[in-house]
């Protein structure tokens, strides 16, 4: 059982409305069947249970056909601008007025069957419900060829520092309107809204009910190559909200190990046209400069401040030109009272190594805008 005094439910709340919000495109001939089905939780629910589709304009019909069952407790939004998937089913948590917010597929493979159980979940202190297939009782039918099975466990398993949900992909769900509300930063890229929830809506208990996920009989799926390479855009982006500092690091770490051998490459390839090997180190050094500054511009660094670039570089060699006299300065104190030249070189090294990467985070690179709680 949840431990409902560390849940973020208010003493007395009423979670009697429910929106699920279902993002659509050329489902016409899955509404019908889940209108019908959604009708008979409607029912059990008290009739408290509206439904939103939110089509990106599929011209197929869909829109006439929600018309046309003249229920006023299904409503279509047909959306022309800022088409896609996340969008908008945001869209639509952003228009819901329920006190509770279900999101799920309009190809049945989600069970609105489950939604009385989502529903106790959250009333007994669950801040997010998940429609499950990863949990014990969970299912998917047996069709799923190995490639489909691999692909949605190596994605899983990414995500899984960011959350410890057995299925986190999972498009079915259920939140309060008041956690969504709690936040307003949303910036998902591809198929994850799920995981982009979870992640910012900062759910303590989180709480999975086992599904059956049936594939989809009609119509056709749209998850494409493309998506999934969205996703590891989003991934990315969600390590570097969690885990910001720690993301840095690492990315910097790297680039400055692809720097060295950068480094290296030049000087071997500066030598070979037969300059001076006392000179050739400087075009080396510089050049690796620059690369080190691209990549963390580029990666390391980028959800911070765009700054006019040359600025930005000139302060990024001061810090490394800074971080060189840290090393020099560190190596002779260490060799105050160690022996050994190469261990006094590594220490300054790494000392040098934490100088340049906080005076690039915290000086170069700078953050302002994003506000975190
Ligand atoms: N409005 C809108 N715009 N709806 C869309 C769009 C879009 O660009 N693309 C897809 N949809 C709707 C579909 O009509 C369907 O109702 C739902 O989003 C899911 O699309 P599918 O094409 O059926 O996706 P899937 O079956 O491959 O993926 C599902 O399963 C994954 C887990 O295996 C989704 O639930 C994913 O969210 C989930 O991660
Ligand atoms: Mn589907």
């Amino acid at each position: 059982m949840p431990d409902a005094a560390s849940s973020s439910k208010p003493p007395g709340e009423s979670l009697q409305t429910i929106t699920v919000v279902v993002p659509t495109y050329r489902e016409v001939e899955n509404i019908p069947l889940l209108v019908e089905r959604l009708g008979v939780q409607r029912a059990a629910l008290g009739n408290r249970l509206d439904v939103l589709f939110m089509d990106d304009d599929s011209r197929d019909g869909s829109a006439e056909l929600v018309q046309g069952l003249g229920l006023d407790w299904v409503r279509l939004i047909t959306r022309r601008s800022d088409r896609g998937l996340s969008q908008a089913v945001l869209d639509g948590l952003r228009r819901a007025t329920g006190d509770v917010l279900v999101v799920m597929d309009a190809d049945l493979s989600h069970p609105p069957e489950v939604l009385p159980s989502m529903l106790e979940r959250l009333r007994g202190g669950a801040d997010f419900a998940v429609g499950s297939r990863f949990v014990a009782g969970g299912t998917t039918d047996d069709e799923w060829g190995l490639l489909r099975w691999l692909n949605s466990r190596i994605a899983t398993l990414m995500a899984f520092p960011l959350t410890r949900v057995a299925d986190p992909m999972s498009g079915f769900f259920m939140l309060r309107k008041s956690t969504f509300e709690s936040r307003s930063n949303y910036n998902p890229v591809g198929y994850k809204i799920g995981l982009e929830l979870l992640v910012k809506c900062d759910c303590k208990i989180v709480e999975e009910v086992p599904i059956h996920f049936t594939d989809r009989q009609l119509g056709e799926s749209k998850l494409s190559l493309r998506e999934q390479l969205l996703y590891l855009k989003h991934v990315r982006r969600l390590y570097t909200y969690k885990f910001s500092m720690w993301t840095q690091l690492v990315q910097f770490l790297a680039v400055g190990a692809s720097g060295l051998v950068v480094n290296l490459l030049l000087l071997t390839l500066f030598l070979s046209f037969g300059m001076n090997v006392k000179l050739a180190p400087i075009p080396a050094i510089f050049l690796s400069m620059v690369w080190n500054f691209s990549l963390n511009r580029r990666f390391s660094f980028s959800s911070s401040d765009r700054q006019p670039i040359l600025r930005q570089f000139m302060a990024f060699v001061s810090a490394c030109s800074f971080g060189a006299v840290v090393n020099y300065l560190v190596t002779l104190f260490v060799l105050g009272f160690a022996r050994s030249p190469q261990l006094a070189a590594t220490v300054g090294v790494v000392a040098a190594t934490g100088f340049n990467f906080a005076a690039s985070r915290l000086l170069v690179f700078k953050q302002t805008h994003v506000v975190r709680k």
